[in-house]
Protein backbone atom coordinates (compact mmCIF):
# COMPACT_ATOMS: atom_id res chain seq x y z
CA UNK A 1 0.00 0.00 0.00
CA UNK A 2 1.46 3.43 -0.70
CA UNK A 3 2.55 5.52 2.43
CA UNK A 4 0.33 8.15 2.15
CA UNK A 5 -2.63 5.63 1.98
CA UNK A 6 -0.85 3.96 5.14
CA UNK A 7 -2.12 6.88 7.54
CA UNK A 8 -4.77 8.36 5.86
CA UNK A 9 -7.90 6.10 5.49
CA UNK A 10 -10.02 8.41 3.51
CA UNK A 11 -6.75 7.44 0.55
CA UNK A 12 -6.47 3.96 1.20
CA UNK A 13 -10.55 3.58 0.83
CA UNK A 14 -10.60 5.16 -2.57
CA UNK A 15 -7.85 2.86 -3.29
CA UNK A 16 -9.01 -0.37 -2.50
CA UNK A 17 -12.70 0.46 -3.88
CA UNK A 18 -10.98 0.60 -7.75
CA UNK A 19 -8.77 -2.73 -6.28
CA UNK A 20 -12.31 -4.85 -5.28
CA UNK A 21 -14.43 -3.26 -8.19
CA UNK A 22 -16.52 -1.37 -6.10
CA UNK A 23 -18.46 1.56 -6.75
CA UNK A 24 -18.94 2.72 -3.27
CA UNK A 25 -17.56 2.51 0.40
CA UNK A 26 -19.57 -0.46 1.69
CA UNK A 27 -19.05 -0.19 5.26
CA UNK A 28 -19.68 3.35 6.11
CA UNK A 29 -20.53 4.17 9.86
CA UNK A 30 -23.53 6.17 8.73
CA UNK A 31 -26.86 5.01 8.69
CA UNK A 32 -27.34 5.29 5.15
CA UNK A 33 -30.94 3.73 4.08
CA UNK A 34 -30.10 2.96 0.44
CA UNK A 35 -27.66 0.08 2.73
CA UNK A 36 -30.79 -1.10 4.92
CA UNK A 37 -30.65 -5.24 5.14
CA UNK A 38 -33.85 -6.59 6.21
CA UNK A 39 -32.32 -9.43 7.70
CA UNK A 40 -31.98 -10.53 11.80
CA UNK A 41 -35.91 -9.60 11.92
CA UNK A 42 -34.78 -5.48 10.83
CA UNK A 43 -37.26 -5.58 8.18
CA UNK A 44 -40.16 -7.52 10.50
CA UNK A 45 -38.93 -4.74 13.03
CA UNK A 46 -39.62 -1.99 10.86
CA UNK A 47 -42.98 -3.22 9.63
CA UNK A 48 -44.07 -3.60 13.06
CA UNK A 49 -42.59 -0.06 14.09
CA UNK A 50 -44.77 1.53 11.29
CA UNK A 51 -47.79 0.07 12.15
CA UNK A 52 -47.60 0.69 15.72
CA UNK A 53 -47.25 4.19 14.51
CA UNK A 54 -50.13 4.56 12.94
CA UNK A 55 -52.09 2.16 15.59
CA UNK A 56 -51.29 2.30 18.75
CA UNK A 57 -52.03 5.46 21.12
CA UNK A 58 -49.74 3.97 24.38
CA UNK A 59 -46.11 5.34 23.86
CA UNK A 60 -43.39 3.28 21.97
CA UNK A 61 -39.56 2.34 22.68
CA UNK A 62 -36.77 0.57 20.72
CA UNK A 63 -33.84 0.05 22.43
CA UNK A 64 -30.16 -1.91 22.25
CA UNK A 65 -26.09 -1.37 22.78
CA UNK A 66 -24.85 1.36 20.86
CA UNK A 67 -24.58 0.27 17.12
CA UNK A 68 -27.49 -2.25 16.91
CA UNK A 69 -29.59 -0.16 14.43
CA UNK A 70 -31.48 2.18 15.86
CA UNK A 71 -30.75 5.05 14.18
CA UNK A 72 -31.06 3.53 10.85
CA UNK A 73 -34.60 1.69 11.66
CA UNK A 74 -36.14 5.23 12.62
CA UNK A 75 -34.19 7.02 9.40
CA UNK A 76 -36.13 3.82 7.03
CA UNK A 77 -39.41 4.96 8.96
CA UNK A 78 -38.88 8.37 8.05
CA UNK A 79 -38.40 7.57 4.60
CA UNK A 80 -41.27 5.04 4.38
CA UNK A 81 -43.43 8.12 4.76
CA UNK A 82 -46.55 5.97 5.50
CA UNK A 83 -49.49 7.40 4.54
CA UNK A 84 -51.04 9.11 7.18
CA UNK A 85 -48.22 9.58 9.13
CA UNK A 86 -46.32 12.52 10.52
CA UNK A 87 -42.72 11.76 11.65
CA UNK A 88 -41.44 14.55 14.08
CA UNK A 89 -37.98 13.66 14.62
CA UNK A 90 -35.81 14.67 17.45
CA UNK A 91 -32.22 13.53 17.57
CA UNK A 92 -31.00 16.02 20.13
CA UNK A 93 -32.39 15.06 23.32
CA UNK A 94 -30.59 18.22 25.27
CA UNK A 95 -33.79 20.01 24.24
CA UNK A 96 -36.30 21.54 26.38
CA UNK A 97 -39.77 20.55 26.85
CA UNK A 98 -40.46 24.13 25.11
CA UNK A 99 -38.17 23.66 22.33
CA UNK A 100 -39.81 20.38 21.27
CA UNK A 101 -42.92 21.76 21.29
CA UNK A 102 -41.39 24.32 18.89
CA UNK A 103 -40.11 21.94 16.85
CA UNK A 104 -43.30 19.85 16.95
CA UNK A 105 -45.13 22.76 15.77
CA UNK A 106 -42.62 23.69 12.92
CA UNK A 107 -42.35 20.66 11.25
CA UNK A 108 -46.61 20.67 11.41
CA UNK A 109 -45.94 23.68 9.57
CA UNK A 110 -47.48 26.21 11.75
CA UNK A 111 -46.61 29.50 11.52
CA UNK A 112 -44.99 32.83 13.49
CA UNK A 113 -44.05 30.56 15.96
CA UNK A 114 -41.33 33.33 17.31
CA UNK A 115 -44.44 35.98 17.77
CA UNK A 116 -45.94 33.39 20.24
CA UNK A 117 -45.37 32.44 23.53
CA UNK A 118 -44.62 28.67 24.67
CA UNK A 119 -47.97 28.06 25.96
CA UNK A 120 -49.97 29.89 23.11
CA UNK A 121 -47.71 27.87 20.94
CA UNK A 122 -48.74 24.44 22.82
CA UNK A 123 -52.34 25.58 22.72
CA UNK A 124 -52.47 25.98 18.94
CA UNK A 125 -50.63 22.66 18.54
CA UNK A 126 -53.45 21.32 20.05
CA UNK A 127 -55.75 23.18 17.23
CA UNK A 128 -53.56 21.80 14.71
CA UNK A 129 -53.06 17.73 15.65
CA UNK A 130 -56.99 18.24 16.28
CA UNK A 131 -57.36 19.44 12.81
CA UNK A 132 -54.68 16.69 11.28
CA UNK A 133 -56.56 13.75 13.31
CA UNK A 134 -60.02 14.78 11.69
CA UNK A 135 -58.51 14.56 8.43
CA UNK A 136 -57.01 11.11 9.41
CA UNK A 137 -53.39 12.07 9.89
CA UNK A 138 -51.43 10.10 13.02
CA UNK A 139 -48.21 12.81 14.18
CA UNK A 140 -45.39 10.45 15.62
CA UNK A 141 -42.62 12.82 18.12
CA UNK A 142 -39.78 9.95 17.85
CA UNK A 143 -36.94 10.83 20.32
CA UNK A 144 -33.31 9.27 19.41
CA UNK A 145 -30.70 9.44 21.89
CA UNK A 146 -33.69 9.07 24.66
CA UNK A 147 -31.36 7.36 26.83
CA UNK A 148 -29.70 10.76 27.58
CA UNK A 149 -33.06 12.72 29.14
CA UNK A 150 -32.98 13.48 32.29
CA UNK A 151 -36.24 12.04 33.92
CA UNK A 152 -37.95 15.06 34.48
CA UNK A 153 -37.82 15.89 30.88
CA UNK A 154 -39.09 12.17 29.80
CA UNK A 155 -42.10 13.17 32.47
CA UNK A 156 -42.65 16.00 30.37
CA UNK A 157 -42.69 14.07 27.30
CA UNK A 158 -45.65 12.10 28.76
CA UNK A 159 -47.79 14.96 29.55
CA UNK A 160 -46.99 16.29 25.89
CA UNK A 161 -49.07 12.40 25.20
CA UNK A 162 -51.70 14.10 27.27
CA UNK A 163 -53.05 16.04 24.64
CA UNK A 164 -56.27 14.61 23.57
CA UNK A 165 -59.64 14.50 21.87
CA UNK A 166 -63.12 13.19 23.83
CA UNK A 167 -61.53 10.15 22.29
CA UNK A 168 -58.20 10.39 21.27
CA UNK A 169 -54.74 11.06 21.92
CA UNK A 170 -52.92 13.07 19.25
CA UNK A 171 -49.50 12.72 19.58
CA UNK A 172 -47.96 9.34 19.25
CA UNK A 173 -44.32 9.00 20.87
CA UNK A 174 -41.46 6.84 20.21
CA UNK A 175 -38.39 6.85 22.41
CA UNK A 176 -35.19 5.40 21.10
CA UNK A 177 -32.26 4.86 23.20
CA UNK A 178 -29.39 2.63 24.75
CA UNK A 179 -30.08 0.19 26.83
CA UNK A 180 -29.80 2.73 29.97
CA UNK A 181 -33.25 3.86 28.59
CA UNK A 182 -34.88 1.09 30.07
CA UNK A 183 -32.93 1.21 33.69
CA UNK A 184 -34.27 4.66 33.36
CA UNK A 185 -37.59 3.62 32.79
CA UNK A 186 -37.60 1.54 35.66
CA UNK A 187 -37.15 3.50 38.43
CA UNK A 188 -40.24 4.12 40.66
CA UNK A 189 -40.14 7.80 39.57
CA UNK A 190 -41.26 7.07 35.99
CA UNK A 191 -44.30 4.45 36.63
CA UNK A 192 -46.63 6.83 35.07
CA UNK A 193 -44.67 6.82 31.90
CA UNK A 194 -44.08 2.90 32.36
CA UNK A 195 -47.87 2.60 32.18
CA UNK A 196 -47.99 4.33 28.89
CA UNK A 197 -45.81 1.88 27.06
CA UNK A 198 -47.19 -0.18 24.96
CA UNK A 199 -45.21 -1.82 22.48
CA UNK A 200 -41.42 -2.08 23.37
CA UNK A 201 -38.74 -3.57 20.41
CA UNK A 202 -35.14 -4.42 22.24
CA UNK A 203 -32.79 -5.18 19.32
CA UNK A 204 -30.75 -7.59 19.49
CA UNK A 205 -27.41 -8.40 17.80
CA UNK A 206 -26.94 -10.34 14.69
CA UNK A 207 -26.22 -14.19 14.13
CA UNK A 208 -23.47 -15.22 12.75
CA UNK A 209 -25.30 -16.80 9.43
CA UNK A 210 -27.32 -13.08 9.53
CA UNK A 211 -23.49 -11.43 9.99
CA UNK A 212 -22.45 -13.75 7.09
CA UNK A 213 -25.41 -12.49 4.66
CA UNK A 214 -25.22 -8.87 6.26
CA UNK A 215 -21.72 -8.73 4.37
CA UNK A 216 -22.82 -9.87 1.13
CA UNK A 217 -25.66 -7.88 1.18
CA UNK A 218 -23.50 -5.03 1.90
CA UNK A 219 -20.80 -6.13 -0.58
CA UNK A 220 -23.52 -6.49 -3.40
CA UNK A 221 -25.18 -2.91 -2.40
CA UNK A 222 -21.69 -1.41 -2.96
CA UNK A 223 -21.47 -3.19 -6.30
CA UNK A 224 -18.49 -5.70 -5.37
CA UNK A 225 -18.56 -9.34 -5.15
CA UNK A 226 -20.91 -10.56 -2.52
CA UNK A 227 -18.57 -13.15 -1.85
CA UNK A 228 -15.58 -11.62 -1.30
CA UNK A 229 -15.43 -12.35 2.38
CA UNK A 230 -14.65 -16.08 2.86
CA UNK A 231 -16.78 -18.43 5.37
CA UNK A 232 -14.39 -18.71 8.27
CA UNK A 233 -13.83 -14.98 7.99
CA UNK A 234 -17.02 -13.74 8.22
CA UNK A 235 -17.59 -15.88 11.35
CA UNK A 236 -14.73 -14.29 12.94
CA UNK A 237 -16.30 -10.74 12.06
CA UNK A 238 -19.68 -12.50 13.71
CA UNK A 239 -17.78 -13.73 16.94
CA UNK A 240 -15.39 -10.27 16.85
CA UNK A 241 -18.38 -7.55 16.65
CA UNK A 242 -20.65 -9.64 18.98
CA UNK A 243 -23.13 -9.27 15.86
CA UNK A 244 -22.75 -5.49 16.26
CA UNK A 245 -23.63 -3.75 13.19
CA UNK A 246 -21.62 -0.63 14.34
CA UNK A 247 -18.44 -3.01 14.92
CA UNK A 248 -19.30 -5.40 12.25
CA UNK A 249 -18.89 -2.22 9.36
CA UNK A 250 -15.31 -1.38 11.58
CA UNK A 251 -13.95 -4.84 11.02
CA UNK A 252 -15.26 -5.48 7.78
CA UNK A 253 -13.57 -2.02 6.53
CA UNK A 254 -9.97 -3.03 8.36
CA UNK A 255 -10.00 -6.53 6.72
CA UNK A 256 -10.70 -5.17 3.27
CA UNK A 257 -7.91 -3.13 3.74
CA UNK A 258 -5.64 -6.15 5.31
CA UNK A 259 -6.80 -8.09 2.16
CA UNK A 260 -5.60 -4.81 -0.26
CA UNK A 261 -2.65 -4.06 1.10
CA UNK A 262 -1.78 -8.26 0.73
CA UNK A 263 -3.02 -7.58 -3.08
CA UNK A 264 -5.62 -10.96 -1.84
CA UNK A 265 -8.13 -11.54 -4.51
CA UNK A 266 -10.83 -12.26 -0.97
CA UNK A 267 -10.82 -11.40 2.29
CA UNK A 268 -9.25 -14.00 4.39
CA UNK A 269 -9.06 -15.35 7.98
CA UNK A 270 -6.05 -13.70 8.46
CA UNK A 271 -7.30 -10.56 7.40
CA UNK A 272 -9.84 -10.26 9.89
CA UNK A 273 -7.37 -11.74 12.71
CA UNK A 274 -5.27 -8.33 11.48
CA UNK A 275 -8.46 -5.99 11.85
CA UNK A 276 -9.03 -7.49 14.95
CA UNK A 277 -5.96 -7.08 16.87
CA UNK A 278 -6.01 -3.72 16.28
CA UNK A 279 -9.96 -3.14 17.10
CA UNK A 280 -10.34 -2.89 20.84
CA UNK A 281 -14.46 -3.15 21.49
CA UNK A 282 -15.07 -3.12 25.32
CA UNK A 283 -16.94 -6.28 26.42
CA UNK A 284 -20.91 -5.71 25.72
CA UNK A 285 -23.10 -6.56 28.93
CA UNK A 286 -23.70 -10.03 28.94
CA UNK A 287 -21.97 -11.77 26.41
CA UNK A 288 -20.56 -14.73 25.83
CA UNK A 289 -18.22 -15.46 23.18
CA UNK A 290 -15.21 -14.17 23.06
CA UNK A 291 -13.74 -14.31 19.21
CA UNK A 292 -10.52 -16.13 20.24
CA UNK A 293 -12.64 -19.06 22.19
CA UNK A 294 -11.45 -22.00 19.77
CA UNK A 295 -14.49 -24.27 20.41
CA UNK A 296 -16.99 -21.98 19.63
CA UNK A 297 -15.88 -20.87 16.54
CA UNK A 298 -15.05 -23.88 15.12
CA UNK A 299 -19.48 -24.61 15.84
CA UNK A 300 -19.71 -21.33 14.05
CA UNK A 301 -17.52 -22.04 10.93
CA UNK A 302 -19.86 -25.45 10.51
CA UNK A 303 -23.37 -23.93 11.03
CA UNK A 304 -22.43 -21.20 8.78
CA UNK A 305 -20.97 -24.34 6.62
CA UNK A 306 -24.27 -25.65 6.72
CA UNK A 307 -26.31 -22.67 6.15
CA UNK A 308 -24.83 -21.82 3.01
CA UNK A 309 -25.02 -25.42 1.80
CA UNK A 310 -28.91 -25.03 2.65
CA UNK A 311 -29.40 -21.93 1.21
CA UNK A 312 -27.05 -22.98 -2.17
CA UNK A 313 -30.47 -25.04 -2.73
CA UNK A 314 -32.99 -22.80 -1.34
CA UNK A 315 -31.54 -20.13 -3.56
CA UNK A 316 -31.91 -17.13 -4.29
CA UNK A 317 -31.32 -15.50 -0.46
CA UNK A 318 -33.79 -13.93 1.05
CA UNK A 319 -32.14 -11.35 2.83
CA UNK A 320 -31.91 -8.06 2.37
CA UNK A 321 -35.01 -7.83 1.42
CA UNK A 322 -37.12 -4.92 2.90
CA UNK A 323 -39.27 -7.13 4.01
CA UNK A 324 -42.95 -7.08 3.24
CA UNK A 325 -42.28 -10.23 1.62
CA UNK A 326 -40.10 -12.37 3.92
CA UNK A 327 -41.87 -11.24 7.28
CA UNK A 328 -44.64 -12.49 8.44
CA UNK A 329 -47.57 -9.81 9.44
CA UNK A 330 -46.21 -7.21 12.06
CA UNK A 331 -47.28 -8.42 15.36
CA UNK A 332 -47.68 -6.36 18.35
CA UNK A 333 -46.01 -6.65 21.55
CA UNK A 334 -42.75 -8.00 22.19
CA UNK A 335 -40.11 -8.09 19.30
CA UNK A 336 -36.80 -9.82 19.80
CA UNK A 337 -34.08 -9.77 17.18
CA UNK A 338 -32.37 -12.42 17.44
CA UNK A 339 -29.28 -12.86 20.17
CA UNK A 340 -25.68 -13.51 18.66
N1 LIG B 1 -30.48 -2.78 9.27
C1 LIG B 1 -29.27 -2.33 8.90
N2 LIG B 1 -28.85 -2.45 7.63
C2 LIG B 1 -27.64 -2.02 7.22
N3 LIG B 1 -26.78 -1.41 8.03
C3 LIG B 1 -27.13 -1.23 9.31
C4 LIG B 1 -28.38 -1.67 9.82
N4 LIG B 1 -28.46 -1.36 11.11
C5 LIG B 1 -27.30 -0.75 11.42
N5 LIG B 1 -26.51 -0.66 10.33
C6 LIG B 1 -25.16 -0.07 10.28
O1 LIG B 1 -24.62 -0.13 11.60
C7 LIG B 1 -24.15 1.15 12.00
C8 LIG B 1 -24.75 1.52 13.35
O2 LIG B 1 -26.15 1.72 13.19
P1 LIG B 1 -26.95 2.85 14.00
O3 LIG B 1 -28.33 2.85 13.46
O4 LIG B 1 -26.20 4.12 13.97
O5 LIG B 1 -26.91 2.21 15.47
P2 LIG B 1 -27.52 2.80 16.83
O6 LIG B 1 -28.38 3.97 16.50
O7 LIG B 1 -28.27 1.64 17.42
O8 LIG B 1 -26.32 3.16 17.67
C9 LIG B 1 -24.48 2.12 10.92
O9 LIG B 1 -23.28 2.52 10.35
C10 LIG B 1 -25.25 1.40 9.88
O10 LIG B 1 -24.59 1.54 8.66
MG1 LIG C 1 -28.22 5.96 17.10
Amino acid sequence: MPAIAQHNPAVARAIYLDHFNLREAPFTLTPNTGFFFGGGERGAVLDALEYASLNTEGVITMTGEVGTGKTMLSRMLIERKPRNLEVVYIANPALTRDEIIHIIASELRMRNLDTLRPVQILKNLQKRLIDLHGKGKRVLLLIDEAHVMSPETLEEIRLLSNLETNHHKLLRIMLVGQDELNRTLASSQMRPLRERITERFPLGALSVSEVAHYLAFRMRRAGGNPDLFDGKAAVLIANASGGITRRINILAEKALLAAYSAEAESVQLHHVEAAARETKFTRLRGERTLWWNPRTWSLSVLNLWRDRRQNDTRSPLQNGRTTSNMAPAPSLGKHRASPA
